[in-house]
């Protein structure tokens, strides 16, 4: 990581946005400063006028109600996002692509907004003939197939709050998150298609159900059409209740804080947080951020390489680009299969123009070679975005050249699972772009850089980033758990949301996210906790002690060190260890480096000192007083032990 701020600090380039675009777009610097003036001096005009873009059965008197720190969007209003996502465009573009599906293995599906618009409906009637009412949590553990955002739609349009469990992690997350869900039904599949082999959903939900009595009905979508067994009375296959479901389905009316829904993230606890959104905000939010930084007309074809298990597949494969009426393009597989040239020859084979994807991906990229990018027509492409973790300088000039030609502006994005839709970023027709810098806040967006104890910092200085006020697609709570939500959130620094990150701000006010201060790790864009990694370590029965931090790693942001002692007498291989992780949360998590040692490096208290085996991990010098420690011969001893 000092390698990459070093380079961040040292990086002067800037990208002016190309004059074409400029000339080309709503959201020029002039619109951009006027509204985001008007939404910090006005901003309940400035999201009821936005608000006014989309459908409301019954229209919103007032934008925000804040009673720190619980807001309330639009709270008189009743809406349904379903009904904006799908109904609001079938005048103008029913006969318009809203989904361009391929699957690994090359199948190719295309669902127009009125074909879109009738599955979902199907699927709505479906669930409620099964009893699903308004409020009832439905989880869904898919592949990403159509079927996702079909589901979705669906719970969306009758009220029933999904929870998208990623489909890579294992039986036991799906478990734990189904429970604290309390889902009555579950949607999944035979299985799905990844590298080249099948991952088994079906398998891994039956093992899961075991532990989750609450779950009435599985349904299952025929995906890969392997014989999957069927529990009589609780598992439908999809097609036969679509099949027998009508294709009229009338909208429910939702007020506006109708929850939409939960989507599990890793803290600093070992417990998973249910991050809640609910349905008028997050729509008004995911709406105008994707259309201030994506602009998608009806001749683009829309690519966010996100998986719908992931908050940007929520806001920036779903609920942004269909509201927006746009033509979104999925695929199911690997970056790599068959090899490194999948991403450029789908953008040539189906004309893509916009790219959102993760710095680690750019990174593999990079490291595959610019051969597998060059051998294929890229000319379709004309806006490129980041998203999910801090992109280095190199990586975003090697995606701006070496993707985009030279001609795409490429957008930067900071958000969170918690913040529902984009922070910071720099709009393609109106900033110039700094590499490496997330950018300018979003409207109504009001960040500072804080010390730990609420003082403001001026450019450049590095601190905490803070919000000073509420948004609309803000998380509303962690289910379930409301002190969990004021203590993570609004509590850390009083009054102000408190991000988890270190970031700085320069004197133009760009924000250059750092990466997490607290103990949450970012593998591949993917959020992991290190005291969930050191729970499942634990778990396994010859494992002692374990203690989990980050080392940095040149493709995928951070790495995963595990320090390990084992119960005296007992014995266990690196790789053991690494697959019991990878059962008990999902391959995501398993482990690059464990060490096995004869004890860790604790206070007298007890309390493990992470600051020194991050330095080890990182192959640094020990620094820093270690005369706090029982034993500061442990050090020695960690470090000569062998990284298997
Ligand atoms: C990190 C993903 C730097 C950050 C949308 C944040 C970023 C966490 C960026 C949220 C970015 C996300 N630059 N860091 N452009 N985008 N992050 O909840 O540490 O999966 O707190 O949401 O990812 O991850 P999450």
């Amino acid at each position: 990581m000092t390698q990459s701020i070093e380079n961040v600090l040292h990086e002067h380039r800037r990208y002016a946005p190309p004059a074409e675009y400029a000339a080309r777009v709503r959201w020029t610097r002039d619109a951009y400063d006027r509204a985001y003036a008007r939404s910090l001096q006005d901003p309940d005009g400035f999201w009821s006028d936005i608000a006014r873009e989309l459908h409301w059965f019954r229209a919103p008197t007032q934008a925000l109600d804040w009673q720190p720190p619980h807001a309330q969007w639009f709270a008189d209003g009743t809406t349904n996002i379903a009904y904006n996502a799908l109904d609001r465009h079938l005048p103008t573009r029913g006969d318009a692509r809203a989904i361009v599906w391929e699957g690994e293995d090359g199948t190719q599906r295309t669902l127009t907004y009125h074909e879109l618009h009738a599955q979902v409906c199907q699927l709505a009637n479906a669930l409620t003939r099964l009893g699903v009412h308004a409020g009832d949590r439905v989880t869904l553990y898919l592949p990403l197939i159509p079927e996702a955002a079909i589901a979705m739609l669906a719970c969306a349009r009758i009220g029933a709050v999904h929870s998208v469990v990623f489909g890579g992690f294992s039986a036991s997350a799906l478990c734990e998150r189904i429970k604290d869900a309390g889902s009555k039904v579950l949607i999944t599949a035979d299985g799905g298609l990844r590298r080249g082999s099948t991952v088994n959903l079906k398998a891994s939900a039956d093992e899961a159900l075991k532990g989750t009595p609450d779950i009435e009905h599985v349904i299952v979508v025929n995906r890969t059409g392997q014989a999957v067994p069927m529990q009589a009375g609780r598992d439908l296959w999809w097609d036969d209740l679509l099949r027998d479901a009508s294709a009229e389905h009338a909208p429910a009316e939702l007020n506006s804080e109708h929850p939409l829904f939960i989507l599990y993230t890793s803290g600093s606890t070992g417990k998973p947080k249910g991050v809640l959104h609910t349905t008028g905000g997050y729509m008004v939010g995911t709406y105008l951020t994707t259309q201030a930084v994506f602009e998608l007309g009806p001749d683009d074809l829309y690519w966010c390489t996100a998986d719908v298990g992931w908050v940007t597949g929520h806001s920036y494969v779903v609920y942004g680009p269909l509201l927006n009426g746009a033509s979104v393009f999925l695929y199911e597989g690997a970056p790599n299969h068959p090899d490194w040239s999948r991403f450029w020859a789908m953008i040539e084979r189906h004309r893509v123009t916009v790219l959102y994807t993760a710095p680690t991906a750019i990174r593999s990229f990079m490291r595959a070679g610019d051969a597998f990018v060059q051998r294929h027509d890229l000319s379709s492409l004309r806006l490129l975005g980041s998203v999910g973790e801090p992109i280095n300088p190199e990586a975003w000039v090697w995606y701006h050249d070496v993707v985009g030609g030279g001609h795409c502006p490429v957008v930067d994005t900071w958000w969170q699972t918690e913040t529902g839709g984009i922070m910071l970023t720099t709009l393609p027709g109106a900033h110039d772009a700094k590499p490496g810098s997330a950018g300018l806040p979003m409207f109504g967006v009001d960040p500072a850089i804080m010390t730990r104890t609420g003082q403001e910092l001026g450019p450049d200085e590095g601190g905490f980033l803070v919000l000073k006020r509420p948004w609309p697609s803000m998380l509303r709570t962690v289910y379930g758990d409301d002190d969990r939500y004021q203590q993570s959130y609004w509590s850390e620094i009083p009054g102000v949301y408190f991000a988890g990150d270190g970031a700085r701000r320069d004197a133009e006010g760009y924000v250059t996210v750092i990466g997490r201060i607290d103990d949450v790790l970012n593998v591949s864009g993917h959020r992991l906790g290190t005291m969930e990694l050191e729970s499942a370590l634990v778990a396994h029965p010859s494992v002692a002690e374990a203690a989990v931090v980050g080392r940095p790693d040149d493709v995928k942001g951070e790495g995963i060190v595990a320090f390990v002692t084992l119960q005296s007498g007992a014995t266990a291989t690196a790789d053991d260890v690494r697959a019991h992780v990878a059962r008990e949360i999902g391959a995501i998590a398993r482990p690059d480096e464990i060490r096995f040692a004869d004890a860790l490096p604790k206070t007298r208290s007890g309390k493990i000192m992470r600051r020194f085996l991050r330095q080890i991990a990182a192959g640094q010098a020990i620094s820093g007083d270690t005369s706090t420690l029982e034993d500061p011969a442990v050090l020695e001893r960690l470090q000569q032990a062998p990284a298997q």
